[in-house]
Protein backbone atom coordinates (compact mmCIF):
# COMPACT_ATOMS: atom_id res chain seq x y z
CA UNK A 1 0.00 0.00 0.00
CA UNK A 2 1.54 3.16 -1.27
CA UNK A 3 0.66 6.59 -1.27
CA UNK A 4 3.11 9.80 -2.89
CA UNK A 5 5.58 10.98 -0.19
CA UNK A 6 2.96 13.82 0.93
CA UNK A 7 0.54 14.42 4.29
CA UNK A 8 -1.67 11.93 3.29
CA UNK A 9 0.88 9.42 3.89
CA UNK A 10 0.82 10.79 7.65
CA UNK A 11 -2.81 9.04 7.82
CA UNK A 12 -1.06 5.42 7.53
CA UNK A 13 1.32 6.93 11.12
CA UNK A 14 -2.02 7.34 13.02
CA UNK A 15 -3.59 3.99 12.18
CA UNK A 16 -0.57 2.65 13.65
CA UNK A 17 -1.18 4.56 16.67
CA UNK A 18 -4.87 3.36 16.45
CA UNK A 19 -3.66 -0.65 16.34
CA UNK A 20 -1.10 -0.29 19.39
CA UNK A 21 -3.55 0.67 21.81
CA UNK A 22 -6.87 -1.05 20.53
CA UNK A 23 -7.70 -1.01 24.32
CA UNK A 24 -8.29 2.55 24.20
CA UNK A 25 -8.95 2.94 20.63
CA UNK A 26 -11.16 0.33 20.10
CA UNK A 27 -10.79 0.12 16.64
CA UNK A 28 -9.62 -3.43 15.83
CA UNK A 29 -9.29 -2.92 12.16
CA UNK A 30 -6.96 -0.42 12.36
CA UNK A 31 -3.70 -2.88 12.10
CA UNK A 32 -5.10 -3.62 8.67
CA UNK A 33 -3.49 -0.62 7.03
CA UNK A 34 -0.14 -1.02 8.78
CA UNK A 35 2.67 -2.39 6.81
CA UNK A 36 6.23 -2.93 8.31
CA UNK A 37 7.61 0.47 6.31
CA UNK A 38 4.95 2.11 8.98
CA UNK A 39 5.32 0.41 12.13
CA UNK A 40 9.45 1.33 11.04
CA UNK A 41 8.01 5.12 10.62
CA UNK A 42 6.22 5.10 14.39
CA UNK A 43 8.98 3.53 15.51
CA UNK A 44 11.26 6.54 14.69
CA UNK A 45 7.91 8.94 14.85
CA UNK A 46 8.24 8.27 18.70
CA UNK A 47 11.90 8.62 19.06
CA UNK A 48 12.39 11.79 17.73
CA UNK A 49 9.01 13.53 18.24
CA UNK A 50 7.18 11.34 21.48
CA UNK A 51 6.35 8.16 22.32
CA UNK A 52 2.41 8.92 23.25
CA UNK A 53 1.14 9.13 20.30
CA UNK A 54 -0.87 5.85 20.78
CA UNK A 55 -2.18 7.06 23.72
CA UNK A 56 -3.33 10.26 22.02
CA UNK A 57 -4.88 8.89 18.54
CA UNK A 58 -6.68 6.38 21.02
CA UNK A 59 -8.36 8.58 22.83
CA UNK A 60 -9.14 10.86 20.16
CA UNK A 61 -10.66 7.77 18.16
CA UNK A 62 -12.67 6.25 21.47
CA UNK A 63 -13.93 10.29 21.97
CA UNK A 64 -14.94 10.59 18.16
CA UNK A 65 -15.98 6.75 18.28
CA UNK A 66 -18.89 7.29 20.92
CA UNK A 67 -20.13 10.63 19.54
CA UNK A 68 -21.21 9.33 16.59
CA UNK A 69 -22.27 6.30 18.06
CA UNK A 70 -24.74 7.91 20.82
CA UNK A 71 -25.74 10.34 17.76
CA UNK A 72 -26.38 7.16 15.47
CA UNK A 73 -28.34 5.78 17.92
CA UNK A 74 -30.40 8.65 18.59
CA UNK A 75 -31.75 9.38 15.25
CA UNK A 76 -34.00 8.24 11.95
CA UNK A 77 -32.22 7.59 8.82
CA UNK A 78 -28.44 8.95 9.97
CA UNK A 79 -25.86 9.91 7.44
CA UNK A 80 -22.48 10.22 8.64
CA UNK A 81 -19.84 12.05 6.68
CA UNK A 82 -16.19 11.84 7.62
CA UNK A 83 -14.05 14.31 5.38
CA UNK A 84 -10.07 13.95 5.34
CA UNK A 85 -11.54 10.61 6.27
CA UNK A 86 -7.70 8.71 5.69
CA UNK A 87 -7.88 5.12 6.55
CA UNK A 88 -10.08 5.47 9.71
CA UNK A 89 -12.71 2.58 10.66
CA UNK A 90 -15.78 4.24 11.58
CA UNK A 91 -18.60 2.47 9.87
CA UNK A 92 -16.93 -0.70 10.34
CA UNK A 93 -17.23 -0.16 14.33
CA UNK A 94 -20.65 1.01 14.08
CA UNK A 95 -23.38 -1.81 13.80
CA UNK A 96 -26.63 0.45 13.70
CA UNK A 97 -27.72 1.48 10.33
CA UNK A 98 -26.80 4.62 8.78
CA UNK A 99 -25.47 6.26 5.50
CA UNK A 100 -21.61 6.02 5.45
CA UNK A 101 -19.99 9.09 3.32
CA UNK A 102 -16.04 9.10 3.31
CA UNK A 103 -14.46 11.87 1.52
CA UNK A 104 -10.31 12.84 1.11
CA UNK A 105 -7.82 13.58 -1.55
CA UNK A 106 -8.21 11.00 -4.75
CA UNK A 107 -5.16 8.51 -4.00
CA UNK A 108 -6.74 7.89 -0.89
CA UNK A 109 -10.16 7.94 -1.79
CA UNK A 110 -9.48 5.24 -4.79
CA UNK A 111 -7.33 2.93 -2.23
CA UNK A 112 -9.52 3.18 0.25
CA UNK A 113 -12.15 1.88 -1.89
CA UNK A 114 -10.51 -0.64 -3.38
CA UNK A 115 -9.03 -1.86 0.22
CA UNK A 116 -12.39 -2.30 1.59
CA UNK A 117 -14.04 -3.71 -0.85
CA UNK A 118 -11.13 -6.29 -1.35
CA UNK A 119 -11.34 -6.92 2.87
CA UNK A 120 -15.30 -6.81 3.00
CA UNK A 121 -15.38 -9.57 0.05
CA UNK A 122 -12.63 -11.84 2.21
CA UNK A 123 -15.02 -11.02 5.38
CA UNK A 124 -12.13 -9.31 7.31
CA UNK A 125 -14.78 -6.23 7.49
CA UNK A 126 -17.98 -6.75 8.26
CA UNK A 127 -20.33 -5.73 5.17
CA UNK A 128 -21.19 -1.91 5.18
CA UNK A 129 -22.19 0.49 2.29
CA UNK A 130 -20.33 3.64 1.74
CA UNK A 131 -19.95 6.45 -0.92
CA UNK A 132 -16.14 7.73 -1.22
CA UNK A 133 -16.42 11.23 -2.63
CA UNK A 134 -12.35 12.53 -3.72
CA UNK A 135 -11.80 15.90 -2.84
CA UNK A 136 -9.29 19.21 -2.69
CA UNK A 137 -10.28 20.92 0.30
CA UNK A 138 -8.28 23.71 -0.51
CA UNK A 139 -10.08 24.51 -3.48
CA UNK A 140 -13.03 26.05 -3.93
CA UNK A 141 -14.50 24.28 -6.96
CA UNK A 142 -13.54 20.68 -5.58
CA UNK A 143 -15.16 21.97 -2.29
CA UNK A 144 -18.64 23.10 -4.64
CA UNK A 145 -18.43 19.81 -6.40
CA UNK A 146 -18.49 17.81 -2.82
CA UNK A 147 -21.17 20.10 -1.30
CA UNK A 148 -23.34 19.63 -4.54
CA UNK A 149 -22.77 15.57 -3.73
CA UNK A 150 -23.56 16.00 0.35
CA UNK A 151 -26.50 18.10 -0.24
CA UNK A 152 -28.19 15.09 -2.25
CA UNK A 153 -27.22 12.55 0.08
CA UNK A 154 -28.18 14.58 3.51
CA UNK A 155 -31.52 15.90 2.03
CA UNK A 156 -33.33 16.50 5.05
CA UNK A 157 -31.91 13.40 7.03
CA UNK A 158 -30.09 14.15 10.56
CA UNK A 159 -26.26 14.38 9.52
CA UNK A 160 -23.15 13.90 11.55
CA UNK A 161 -19.71 16.14 9.89
CA UNK A 162 -16.79 14.64 11.21
CA UNK A 163 -13.57 16.46 10.44
CA UNK A 164 -10.83 14.36 12.13
CA UNK A 165 -6.93 15.47 11.92
CA UNK A 166 -7.55 18.06 9.25
CA UNK A 167 -8.30 21.83 10.55
CA UNK A 168 -4.86 22.18 11.43
CA UNK A 169 -3.39 21.24 7.50
CA UNK A 170 -5.55 23.77 5.70
CA UNK A 171 -5.35 27.72 4.71
CA UNK A 172 -7.60 29.84 7.25
CA UNK A 173 -10.34 30.29 4.60
CA UNK A 174 -10.23 27.09 3.33
CA UNK A 175 -11.56 26.56 6.94
CA UNK A 176 -14.01 28.73 6.67
CA UNK A 177 -15.70 28.23 3.86
CA UNK A 178 -15.80 23.91 4.92
CA UNK A 179 -17.65 24.96 8.00
CA UNK A 180 -19.72 27.41 6.68
CA UNK A 181 -20.46 24.90 3.38
CA UNK A 182 -21.23 22.05 6.03
CA UNK A 183 -23.68 25.04 7.97
CA UNK A 184 -25.56 25.29 4.57
CA UNK A 185 -26.00 21.14 3.92
CA UNK A 186 -27.04 19.99 7.30
CA UNK A 187 -30.00 20.15 8.75
CA UNK A 188 -30.66 22.28 12.08
CA UNK A 189 -29.80 19.69 15.31
CA UNK A 190 -27.46 18.00 13.02
CA UNK A 191 -23.32 17.60 14.97
CA UNK A 192 -20.51 19.08 13.17
CA UNK A 193 -16.83 17.13 15.05
CA UNK A 194 -13.07 18.05 14.77
CA UNK A 195 -9.82 18.66 16.31
CA UNK A 196 -7.86 21.66 16.12
CA UNK A 197 -4.61 23.23 17.54
CA UNK A 198 -4.46 26.54 19.64
CA UNK A 199 -1.62 29.14 19.67
CA UNK A 200 -0.16 27.97 22.53
CA UNK A 201 1.57 24.85 20.73
CA UNK A 202 3.97 27.10 18.65
CA UNK A 203 6.02 27.09 22.16
CA UNK A 204 5.30 23.19 22.43
CA UNK A 205 8.69 21.89 22.55
CA UNK A 206 6.91 18.27 21.12
CA UNK A 207 5.24 20.23 18.56
CA UNK A 208 8.25 22.00 17.19
CA UNK A 209 10.05 18.35 16.93
CA UNK A 210 6.97 17.15 15.33
CA UNK A 211 7.23 19.80 12.76
CA UNK A 212 10.90 18.76 11.84
CA UNK A 213 9.87 15.34 11.73
CA UNK A 214 6.80 16.13 9.39
CA UNK A 215 8.70 18.53 6.78
CA UNK A 216 11.57 15.77 6.62
CA UNK A 217 9.42 12.70 5.97
CA UNK A 218 6.06 14.46 4.62
CA UNK A 219 7.90 17.69 3.28
CA UNK A 220 5.01 19.89 5.07
CA UNK A 221 6.05 23.78 5.71
CA UNK A 222 5.83 24.25 9.11
CA UNK A 223 4.53 27.67 8.59
CA UNK A 224 1.29 26.71 7.52
CA UNK A 225 -0.24 24.74 10.35
CA UNK A 226 -3.36 26.57 11.80
CA UNK A 227 -3.87 27.48 14.54
CA UNK A 228 -7.16 28.21 16.05
CA UNK A 229 -8.62 30.34 19.00
CA UNK A 230 -11.19 28.02 20.86
CA UNK A 231 -13.47 31.41 20.86
CA UNK A 232 -13.64 31.16 17.73
CA UNK A 233 -16.00 28.08 17.74
CA UNK A 234 -18.37 29.97 19.97
CA UNK A 235 -18.73 32.68 17.40
CA UNK A 236 -20.16 30.73 14.67
CA UNK A 237 -23.07 31.72 12.91
CA UNK A 238 -24.36 28.56 12.08
CA UNK A 239 -23.15 26.32 14.70
CA UNK A 240 -23.26 26.15 18.96
CA UNK A 241 -21.17 24.26 20.51
CA UNK A 242 -22.53 21.09 22.53
CA UNK A 243 -19.05 20.06 23.73
CA UNK A 244 -15.56 20.91 23.94
CA UNK A 245 -13.02 19.19 25.42
CA UNK A 246 -9.19 18.45 25.12
CA UNK A 247 -6.64 15.23 25.47
CA UNK A 248 -5.58 15.54 29.19
CA UNK A 249 -9.47 15.60 29.73
CA UNK A 250 -10.04 12.52 27.60
CA UNK A 251 -7.79 10.80 29.64
CA UNK A 252 -8.96 11.48 32.69
CA UNK A 253 -12.61 10.14 30.64
CA UNK A 254 -11.05 7.08 29.51
CA UNK A 255 -7.91 6.11 31.14
CA UNK A 256 -9.20 7.69 34.82
CA UNK A 257 -4.87 8.54 34.74
CA UNK A 258 -2.62 11.41 34.05
CA UNK A 259 0.26 10.06 31.71
CA UNK A 260 -0.10 13.10 29.31
CA UNK A 261 -0.33 15.74 32.85
CA UNK A 262 3.17 17.14 31.08
CA UNK A 263 1.78 19.83 28.13
CA UNK A 264 5.32 19.76 26.76
CA UNK A 265 5.12 16.26 25.90
CA UNK A 266 2.97 15.72 24.27
CA UNK A 267 0.70 17.58 21.33
CA UNK A 268 -2.48 19.33 23.67
CA UNK A 269 -5.20 18.81 21.13
CA UNK A 270 -8.46 20.28 21.89
CA UNK A 271 -12.02 18.23 20.36
CA UNK A 272 -15.15 20.30 19.70
CA UNK A 273 -19.12 18.82 18.95
CA UNK A 274 -21.10 21.54 17.21
CA UNK A 275 -24.72 21.42 16.46
CA UNK A 276 -26.16 23.25 13.35
CA UNK A 277 -28.40 25.95 14.95
CA UNK A 278 -32.13 26.02 14.39
C1 LIG B 1 -3.48 13.11 9.60
S1 LIG B 1 -4.50 12.41 8.36
C2 LIG B 1 -5.99 12.14 9.29
C3 LIG B 1 -6.81 11.07 8.66
C4 LIG B 1 -8.01 10.59 9.51
N1 LIG B 1 -9.05 11.60 9.62
C5 LIG B 1 -7.54 10.17 10.88
O1 LIG B 1 -7.83 10.85 11.86
O2 LIG B 1 -6.87 9.15 10.95
C6 LIG B 1 -4.92 13.80 7.35
C7 LIG B 1 -5.88 13.44 6.23
O3 LIG B 1 -6.24 14.64 5.55
C8 LIG B 1 -6.23 14.41 4.17
N2 LIG B 1 -5.99 15.68 3.51
C9 LIG B 1 -4.89 16.47 3.62
N3 LIG B 1 -5.03 17.57 2.83
C10 LIG B 1 -6.25 17.46 2.23
C11 LIG B 1 -6.96 18.27 1.30
N4 LIG B 1 -6.44 19.39 0.82
N5 LIG B 1 -8.18 17.84 0.89
C12 LIG B 1 -8.71 16.68 1.36
N6 LIG B 1 -8.08 15.87 2.25
C13 LIG B 1 -6.86 16.26 2.66
C14 LIG B 1 -5.09 13.42 3.97
O4 LIG B 1 -5.18 12.74 2.73
C15 LIG B 1 -5.27 12.52 5.17
O5 LIG B 1 -6.14 11.44 4.92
Amino acid sequence: MKLPRSLSASAFLVNESRARRVDISQDRFANLWVTDETRTLWDEFAADVYPFDAIELGLRNRFFLETLQSFVRSVERPVCINIAAGFTSYPFLIEEPCRWVEADLEPVVSLKEQQVNQWMAQGLLPKRILEFVAVDLQRSMSRRLLFRRLQELIGDAPSFILLEGITYYLKLRSLHALLSGCGRIQQPGSLLACDFWDASLAKNRTFQRLTTFFSSRFGFDASQYLFLDPARFHQLAEYEVVEMTDIQSLEKRFLHSDILRDSNAIIPEHYVVLRRRP
